[in-house]
């Protein structure tokens, strides 16, 4: 087992480069399928998750070549089973997208209840509707596999109940190869779906208002190849924000779309953080004192659910009483035990925490989630003293080279490897 160590109280500053977005190449890699041409797929983070992804299309039996550090040359061809392996996807969330895909370009698909974080219930009901109004029909055999099959995809209206980002994107990749028009309404407008959307008509689809809450899809019936770069990671630069502002820091953050990060930056500049946008990067500074904020989560252009923890480790650092609500999951604040063995002062009542700001202590802690696993790493930055962070693969799955990043950045982090028999005798 391996864990974090952080000497806190280090004030980074520096410059950091954003990767590519996790959220936006775990959609991308399985819309690959559909190209009937090699892919190169430009700034790809390396991830966990991407390695998943990787695995899979591969034990699929598409050929794989990395170009280099973040390029690689995906050629789908040759796959021909539209059966995703159990082992793989159950280790993630996007493993669903994989039903969309295979739907399109086979009429059938075979795949796992997908993993990933656990913050309660994490229904898939809005992607068999859409899948259900292009004709399609799904059930579960007694494995657990979902089996998804249409004659013939057709293109339909469908009314999203609430504007799901995963059943946004199947749905998407469904319909692009359905007769006729397709159109999703009450879309999910986050920029990584305008970023699937982009590479998907890049390679021949044709899909309009993507980033507006109603998407128009005219079927087409071929796929060439493209090469296309996949856009900067929004929470992986909010989480460099946050961690930054908590250590009083003045850090520039590289390689990255300072439209996305309007939802955190605002919240940030009520709290007393002075945020200068340029072009394609973003400067964070903290000179005087961090105010108490309140801030409820929200789908894009709200505040992000995926920076919630991040920001509720930042607002146990912040002078007075701040509130954080989450309206996104329903169980999304299991990692508050953990802040609290460093010290910080939160309750919480359902969907949300109230947040007295004070001084952190160092502690072992847990990372619960990847979000979670990133708000551990924030309050240990700025806590009094050391804290060592266990379940780290969590972090792993969504973070580049995070301890590299915040070496540089001038923070006492490390990791370090744990015997199996110093577990046991912990035990
Ligand atoms: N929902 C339903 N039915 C559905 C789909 C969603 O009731 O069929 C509900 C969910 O229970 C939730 C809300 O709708 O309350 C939003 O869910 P959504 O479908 O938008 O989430 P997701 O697609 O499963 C993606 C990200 C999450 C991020 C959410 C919200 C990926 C792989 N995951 O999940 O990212 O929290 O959107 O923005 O893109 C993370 O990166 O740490 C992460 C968890």
């Amino acid at each position: 087992m391996e864990k974090i160590v952080i000497k806190g109280g280090n004030r980074l500053s520096g410059e950091v480069s954003i990767s590519g977005a996790k959220n936006a190449v775990a959609a991308i890699l399985p819309a690959t399928i559909l190209a009937e041409e090699t892919c190169v797929i430009e700034n790809v983070p390396d991830i966990y998750d991407v390695t998943t992804l990787l695995s899979i299309l591969s034990e699929m039996g598409a050929e794989i070549r990395m170009i280099n550090r973040s390029s690689i040359s995906i050629n789908t061809t040759r796959i021909s089973r539209p059966v995703v392996p159990y082992h793989l996807a159950k280790q993630l969330r996007a493993s669903y997208y994989f039903l969309g895909v295979l739907l399109a370009k086979f009429n059938h698909a075979e795949v796992s209840f997908p993993g990933g974080c656990n913050f309660g219930t994490r229904p898939i009901d809005q992607h068999f509707k859409g899948f259900r109004c292009l004709g399609a029909q799904d059930s579960i055999d007694q494995g657990g596999m979902i089996n998804v099959h249409a004659e013939t995809l057709t293109g339909s209206r469908v009314y999203l109940d609430m504007a799901s980002v995963g059943a946004t994107i199947n749905i998407m990749l469904a319909a692009v190869k359905a007769q006729g028009l397709t159109v999703i309404e009450n879309a999910a407008k986050e920029p990584h779906i305008v970023d699937l959307a982009n590479f998907l008509n890049s390679i021949g689809a044709q899909i309009m208002g993507a980033g507006t809450d109603v998407i128009k899809i005219h079927g087409v019936e071929r796929f060439t190849g493209a090469t296309y770069s996949v856009i900067p990671d929004q929470i992986e630069c909010g989480t460099y924000m946050v961690a930054a502002a908590s250590t009083r820091g003045d850090v520039l953050l590289k390689n990255i779309i300072p439209k996305h990060m309007e939802p955190i930056t605002s919240k940030l500049q009520r709290m007393g953080v002075d945020v200068q946008e340029f072009d394609d990067s973003i400067r964070i500074r903290v000179s005087g004192v961090l105010e108490k904020n309140n801030i409820k989560t929200m789908p894009y252009p709200g505040f992000p659910t995926d920076m919630q923890p991040q920001m509720t480790a930042l607002m146990t650092c912040a002078e007075g009483t701040s509130i954080m609500a989450e309206n996104v999951w329903d169980n999304r604040f299991q990692y508050v035990d953990e802040l609290r063995r460093m010290g910080a002062k939160i309750s919480v009542d359902g969907k949300v925490a109230v947040v007295e700001g004070g001084e952190l202590t160092g502690a072992p802690v847990c990372a619960t989630d990847l979000r979670a696993g990133a708000a551990m790493v924030i309050a240990g930055l700025a806590a009094k003293g050391v804290t060592e962070i266990e379940n780290i693969n969590y972090i792993e799955r969504g973070y580049e080279n995070m301890i590299q990043k915040l070496t540089k950045l001038g923070a006492d982090i490390r990791k370090t490897y744990v015997p199996e028999q110093e577990i046991k005798r912990a035990l």
